[in-house]
């Protein structure tokens, strides 16, 4: 069955099952491998992208979901709030192996959509859910305290 996204901005068509995971029509039918598949039961963030600037677990949202909504994946991340959280990950080297990381950063991003100025427990609450196997935690924790500082 045919489906026209916009995904980073652009339509784009692809021929799939309307079932077919957000996450594998990212991946494996436009090829853009920044969203990444971690359990594929919404329990790690790893797939993270966001629709209509909302993050939302891709390997649970499917493409007939994301149909009529913008689909914004790390390759098209732009905006105020993209630039504050990529300089804080920057500046605080947030990164170990990167696997999380996309994820980590999409769910910020929506994060200092919402709420520019997080306390630091609703920054715990709302990062609770991207789990990363390196531990970078307590470094996610401060880039995101430092993104909504450079926002403010
Ligand atoms: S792969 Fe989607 S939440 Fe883990
Ligand atoms: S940086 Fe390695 S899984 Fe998070």
């Amino acid at each position: 069955m045919a489906f026209m996204l916009t995904v980073n901005g652009v339509a784009r068509e692809m021929d799939v099952d309307a079932d077919t995971p957000l996450l594998w029509a990212l991946r494996d039918t436009l090829n853009l491998t920044g969203t990444k598949f971690g359990c594929g039961v919404a329990a790690c963030g790893a797939c993270t992208v966001h629709l209509d600037g909302v993050a939302v677990r891709s390997c649970q949202a499917t493409v007939e979901d994301a149909t009529g909504s913008e689909v914004t994946t790390i390759e098209g991340l732009s905006g105020p709030e993209a630039e504050a959280v990529q300089g804080a990950w920057r500046d605080l080297n947030v990164v170990q192996c990167g696997y999380c990381q996309s994820g980590q950063i999409m769910q910020a991003v929506s994060l200092l959509k919402e709420n520019p100025s997080p306390t630091d427990a609703e920054i715990q609450e709302e990062m609770n859910g991207n789990l990363c196997r390196c531990a970078t935690y307590s470094r996610v924790g401060a880039a995101v305290r430092d993104a909504a500082d450079r926002l403010a």
